[in-house]
């Protein structure tokens, strides 16, 4: 360090907090260390803290910040227990500073730090209330996105977020941006935290106008590790629609579960009606007739229908991975199912025997059935 580092580094360390940086983390302790260097270089004469805040990520993100921390008191760690997901703990990281402005970053290297500085100054100035680092906005560019469908994607759902925010913005998927902790703590009671996308999320929240400065962005290749978001971008965004308008009434996640459980009902039709075309007449005289035989396969394929779509959508920001996770979460599933479909059948016929009508009751044990299977296995499928 140059005396004139030095003192540039001792001056803001004296001055009052301007800054935080929240670094939400999943498995990125490789990159840690680098981008800290990073901010240290970008950030210099302002006075900023970086929060990481991680899902006890089994790599040890965690520690390795910890660890950061001991050597810069700027690096803090908030490291979360039995949670996981983006937005909340975005939020929960803005929550936890006493700086002015908060700013949420990935923290993959995919965000250049070096637009800081200029987004401060605008948030700073009032020249707006939101800073966002645009993938869309003239002179940005994007290194990874390869696949031209998910550039066109974002577009579609670009558009429909203008729409609903009122707000001109180039790239409401942003996961980069900056804003006075002031206005996300007016917001935040009203944030879902499931929400999918926070900044959409904040801006259709604000009861108050906010003005939206966009800051071309060049989004770099991931350092290291993987991405978690793989999801297409257009889903995402409807998940977070629903989410905002509907998801009070019915929640997110068990809306999610229940179309997808209703498509398993027709795929479990098929199945059956496929065997019974195929195996109907060969079966006289077996022990298990064709009905029997059909009924468990398309019980079995409805059932792993059910639990890849639940794993990729539903559960996107707790997907399990790895074979060994997934034949684990596809036989505990299985096991959360068929008790659900006693207490579904249970149901209905205890209805029947207090004089219901057939098919009322027959719904009330689905409804019952799925009530179940969603609450079991949001715990134990998909708890950690
Ligand atoms: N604490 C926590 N919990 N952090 C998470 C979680 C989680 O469940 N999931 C992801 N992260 C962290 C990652 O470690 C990374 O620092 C950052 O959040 C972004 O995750 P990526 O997995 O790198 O996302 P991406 O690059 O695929 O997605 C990019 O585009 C999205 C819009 O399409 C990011 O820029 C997103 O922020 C953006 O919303
Ligand atoms: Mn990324």
């Amino acid at each position: 360090m140059t005396v004139s580092e030095l003192s540039k580094a001792t001056d803001a360390a004296a001055k009052p907090l301007e800054l935080a940086i929240i670094l939400p983390t999943l498995n990125e302790r490789a990159n840690l260390a680098p981008l800290v260097e990073r901010l240290d270089k970008a950030l210099a004469g302002i006075a900023w803290e970086a929060i990481f805040v991680d899902d006890n990520s089994p790599d040890g993100t965690s520690d390795e910040a910890r660890a950061i921390s001991q050597r810069d008191r700027r690096v803090r760690v908030i490291q979360r227990i039995n949670r996981r997901g983006l937005a909340s703990a975005a939020i929960e990281g803005m929550m936890a500073t006493a700086a002015p402005v908060v700013a949420v970053m990935d923290a993959d290297h995919q965000h250049d730090p070096n637009l800081l500085p200029r987004m401060l100054q605008s948030v700073t100035g009032g020249e707006c209330d939101v800073a966002v680092a645009s993938r869309f906005a003239e002179g940005a560019s994007t290194e990874e996105w390869g696949r031209p469908d998910r550039v066109k994607a974002s577009n579609i759902a670009n558009a429909i977020a203008r729409k609903v925010t009122g707000v001109d913005l180039s790239d409401p998927m942003s996961g980069y941006f900056m804003l006075k902790a002031e206005t996300l703590r007016q917001t935040a009671p009203k944030l879902s935290g499931v929400g999918f996308k926070i900044l959409l999320d904040i801006l259709a929240t604000s009861e108050k106008h906010l003005r939206v400065r966009d800051f071309p962005l060049s989004f770099a290749a991931r350092a290291s590790g993987e991405s978690k978001l793989d999801r297409t971008v257009v889903f995402e965004f409807l998940v977070g629609l629903y989410d905002k308008w509907l998801g009070r009434i019915i929640p997110t996640r068990f809306a999610l579960f229940g179309t997808i459980g209703a498509a398993g009902v027709v795929v479990h039709m098929a199945v059956l009606a496929l065997v019974l075309a195929v195996a109907g007449g060969s079966f006289k005289g077996h022990l298990v007739s064709a009905f029997e035989l059909g009924q468990t396969l398309a019980a079995l394929v409805a059932m792993t229908f059910n639990f890849v779509l639940n794993n990729a959508l539903t559960y996107a920001d707790k997907r399990l991975t790895g074979t060994v996770a997934l034949i684990k979460g596809w036989a505990k599933f299985g096991l959360t199912c068929s008790v659900g479909l006693l207490a579904n059948v249970g149901v209905a016929a205890v209805l029947v025997r207090f004089g219901f009508h057939e098919y009322p009751a027959a719904l009330t044990g689905i409804v019952v059935g799925s009530v179940w299977n969603f609450a079991l296995s949001s715990k134990f499928v998909w708890g950690r």
